[in-house]
């Protein structure tokens, strides 16, 4: 059913290498067309190893030129090279070193794994198995060692040569050719290696660390883009100091540099003291990037520098445990954005998130645990589930311990498995043994996959002065899971009184409560509170404490309640929310919301807004309906995406026909025309002022399409601009297709501008987008092979478009599936991130899911495709 095959890797095969690597050193000469890497591999067999056992390496896409072992070349006869790798068949019994020279050609390594030139620069990505396309090698992240490599190049063409570690040598070769010797003492597994030559401005820095040492820090671009480093520099050092505060966690080299390029396949990368990004994820001026950009540089430098501790001090024992590192690092970053920012309005940005990528993947045909037992292409799997809803499980162990608890069992951590690769159990292993606690049955978060559904009912019995919370956990089935047990929920949660203040009680039964905390770890319990004088409203799942989704039998006259007087601003936000959701599921399904409803609600977003005490950033989240997608999701079944569409623009417009002189104000009172600064305050304003600019325009107030193309004219910042642009072309004013033009002609010359031109021009809902998108696509200065390119059109068209993505004729499914066989000959990894848009296809009318499926069977007859675009094909068409 899964179609597992010979290809499948299962966990339960896990072992260890019959030799150790003890030594890696390397010396890689760099030139145009092609380069050579000669290896020294000082290795040992393990006292289990039979003599004679083969060598087996990995190696891919590699020109094998020399072999010798221990200064000898071997035989023909004495080894073997494969498309996956060289067995040396009967290597010596005792340590020996093994001498490999290969050549290869990165400027035809468009798939930009491994060793690939990009605009010029020269470099690598190795996790996960991008090593074994620089040289034969155990590419596998429990094999670690120590790093020795020499670089040479031509001194014009790559004055910068980096690499991990110390720079302890470096000196000229003849008069064009120079080289630089790195070496990085903490051994490490070959995903984390990394090497950059080219021809690079950069900007540098300093760190001093809590006990005293200096660490200079360098942010490595192309020329003319320094100024551009400089709030990646802050961040880095703001990073630097929290993980010390927080987590005792000090930086444990002398130098730690980033650089930027421009053709990378993902966000960026934690090569030990040498983290690569993508250059979208450093750049930023005020002219060009927008608050948005700023938040995500910020996390992202912090995600890169955190996984010096979680990641590469401590790595992984096979890729199965990926989210020991992944989903533990994004938690930090998450924690550490919350501390610079505000831990409300992060929280619910975090939640959206996790809603919008990870829970459509979790109730999909891809769904996996956070840790999977099998995979064929492990490059398929850097997945929602792993970084998102892994950070959401290390969130709640840290809600279960408390923090203190969850701090001792982080420094447990640290110490017991520093220079380690290691697994899920050994990290759930030393909270169990700096708390007392089993965490046997939490452990289940990571093995089993799908959103668990939680329902709530309750009553109140005023005879006895009773309240009653029933609690109903159901975990649904996913492919492979079909049976599943119920899992550990922390449920924060209070009551609230009729006043709007919290209720205590004299006693409580039924489940462990734990303060303001239950943690259901049965398929359902009955809570009893005794002590309650007056029916309660139940405030659940505060702070969103598990990644469930909620159903109980609150009335909306109780959400409305919640959205005034919730002492938790993560659900006071939610109730506003539900509100509107319950009222856009409702149209969907033909009954249409009466004029006191939705009166009813716009008091309550007003009151919220007016509020004193709530900041802006947050004012702008309450007052930003739930998108097309999360009624979508709601809905579930039998979706029709046009529908939707018109619901809630009929929502808006009834909701600004009541506030529309709020909006204005507001629109008016945050317009400001100060310096601009990313931080918090000013972020939130604009956020303020432009949400209610947007809503102005969706509704139809009057002007407000003017007030737009104004502020696109007048604007003095890319957010203020973009802003304005982007409601404009999503509502598609008549001003829409003039403004598109107009900014593309304003920046044809920045490449990150241009990616916000191609998302807008791939998310308009106007009926010309796939011919328009085609057009772009097609144009002969297309670039083609850069995957920033690349998503900004086709990720956008297929995850945010629903009404032109799931058109009923089937024209963008066909669109989107023939974009992925074209691009997939050039960059797999790409190409299947891109397909899986269609992972919602089971859940359109049956009309578009007959046209779905008919598009990737097409992608699947046409035959040839990667094992990445295959992979994720198969599981789509199957589940
Ligand atoms: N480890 C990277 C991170 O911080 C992820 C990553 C970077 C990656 N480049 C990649 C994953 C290429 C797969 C392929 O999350
Ligand atoms: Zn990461």
């Amino acid at each position: 059913m899964r179609g597992e095959n010979e290809e499948t890797i299962f966990l339960k095969d896990y072992a260890e290498t019959p030799y150790v690597v003890e030594q890696v050193e390397l010396d890689v000469r760099i030139a145009p067309d092609t380069s050579t890497i000669r290896a020294f591999l000082t290795l040992t067999p393990r006292a289990a190893t039979a003599p004679g056992t083969p060598l087996v390496l990995d190696g891919e896409e590699l020109t094998l030129r020399s072999i010798a072992i221990d200064g000898l070349p071997l035989a023909l006869t004495a080894y073997e090279t494969t498309a996956t790798g060289l067995v040396v068949h009967q290597p010596p019994n005792k340590r020996f070193v093994l001498e490999t020279e290969v050549a290869v050609e990165p400027e035809k390594n468009l798939r930009l794994m491994g060793f690939y030139r990009s605009s010029g620069t020269w470099c690598t990505q190795c996790e996960p198995e991008g090593f074994r396309r620089i040289t034969y090698y155990y590419d596998r992240p429990d094999v670690l060692a120590p790093f020795k490599v020499r670089m040479t190049a031509d001194r014009k063409l790559a004055p910068v040569l980096l690499s991990n570690g110390n720079l302890v040598e470096q000196g000229t070769v003849g008069n064009d050719q120079h080289y630089a010797v790195w070496e990085d003492p903490f051994p490490k597994p070959a995903y984390l290696f990394a090497m950059v030559a080219g021809d690079l401005g950069s900007i540098h820095d300093e760190f001093t660390t809590a006990s005293g040492r200096k660490v200079a820090l360098g942010i490595y671009c192309t020329h003319g883009k320094e100024s551009e480093c400089l709030y990646a520099m802050d961040s880095l050092k703001r990073s630097m100091a929290w993980d010390e505060r927080r987590f005792g966690r000090e930086y444990d080299l002398d130098i730690f540099n980033i650089v930027a390029v421009s053709d990378f396949n993902f966000g960026a990368m934690e090569n030990k003291g040498l983290n690569i990004f993508n250059d979208k994820l450093v750049f930023a001026k005020p002219e060009t990037a927008t608050d948005a950009d700023y938040i995500n540089i910020e996390s992202v430098i912090a995600h890169e520098y955190f996984h010096n501790w979680t990641g590469d001090r401590i790595t992984c024992r096979d890729w199965f445990q990926l989210c020991l590192k992944e989903g533990l690092t994004v938690y930090r970053d998450q924690e550490f954005s919350m501390d610079e920012r505000s831990r409300p309005v992060n929280r619910i940005e975090d939640v959206r998130q996790l809603r919008q990528t990870q829970f459509p993947e979790d109730g999909g045909p891809l769904a996996h645990p956070p840790r999977p037992d099998r995979y064929k292409e492990i490059n398929n799997f850097y997945t929602a589930t792993i970084y998102e809803k892994g950070a959401e499980v290390v969130r709640m162990l840290a809600t279960l311990l408390g923090e203190a608890g969850f701090r001792r069992g982080m420094d447990l951590y640290f110490e017991r498995h520093d220079g380690e690769a290691t697994t899920i159990e050994a990290f759930i292993k030393v909270f169990e043994d700096s708390s007392g606690q089993n965490l046997q049955h939490f452990q289940q978060w990571y093995l089993q996959a799908g959103t668990p559904e939680l329902d709530v009912r309750d009553s109140y019995d005023p005879a006895s002065q009773t309240y009653t919370l029933e609690l109903t956990q159901t975990n649904p089935p996913t492919p492979g899971q079909p049976e599943k047990q119920p899992l550990v929920l922390p449920i924060k949660f209070g009551l609230i009184g009729p006043n709007g203040s919290p209720m205590s009680w004299a006693s409580v039964a039924g489940a462990e409560v734990r303060d303001e905390m239950i943690v259901l770890d049965r398929a359902s319990a009955t809570v009893t509170f005794t002590g309650i004088p007056n029916k309660p409203v139940p405030s659940l799942l505060r702070g969103f404490s598990a990644p469930v989704t909620l159903t109980t039998n609150a009335t909306e006259a109780d959400q409305l309640f919640l959205a005034r007087h919730d002492s938790d601003p993560f659900n006071r936000w939610q109730a506003l929310q539900d509100v509107a959701m319950k009222l856009m599921v409702g149209a969907f399904r033909g009954t249409a919301w009466t004029d006191a409803q939705v009166g009813a609600l716009a008091e309550a977003l007003e009151e919220t807004l007016n509020s004193k005490e709530l900041d802006a950033a947050y004012k702008a989240l309450a007052m930003s309906p739930p998108n097309e997608q999360s009624v979508a999701r709601t809905i579930e079944h039998d979706v029709d995406p046009d529908r939707v569409h018109a619901v809630r623009g009929e929502l808006i417009t009834a909701l600004v026909a009541r506030l529309a002189p709020t909006l204005e104000k507001i629109y008016l009172t945050n317009d400001s025309r100060l310096a601009y600064s990313p931080d918090f305050q000013q972020t939130g304003r604009r956020s303020m002022k432009n949400t209610a600019l947007s809503l102005l325009v969706q509704g139809g107030a009057s002007g407000a399409d003017k007030l737009a193309r104004e502020q696109y004219e007048r604007a003095l910042n890319m957010t203020d601009r973009l802003s304005a642009l982007s409601i404009s072309v999503h509502s598609w004013t008549a001003d829409a297709q003039a403004l598109l033009g107009d900014f593309r002609t304003m920046y044809t010359a920045d490449p990150l501008v241009l990616d916000k031109w191609l998302a807008l021009n791939a998310g308009a809902p106007d009926d010309g987008v796939v011919d328009r998108v085609r057009a772009i696509l097609a144009a002969p200065d297309f670039p083609q092979n850069n995957p920033n390119r690349l998503r900004a059109l086709m990720a956008t068209f297929g995850m945010n478009n629903p009404t032109q993505f799931a058109r009923a004729d089937g024209a963008g499914f066909r669109f989107l599936a023939e974009f992925v066989g074209d691009v997939d000959k050039r960059n797999p990894q790409v190409a299947a991130r891109v397909l899986t848009a269609f992972r919602v296809w089971r859940s359109y009318e049956p009309g578009r899911r007959a046209e779905a499926e008919k598009a990737l069977k097409a992608l699947h007859d046409a035959g040839s495709l990667s094992r990445n675009t295959a992979d994720i094909l198969e599981r789509t068409l199957a589940g």
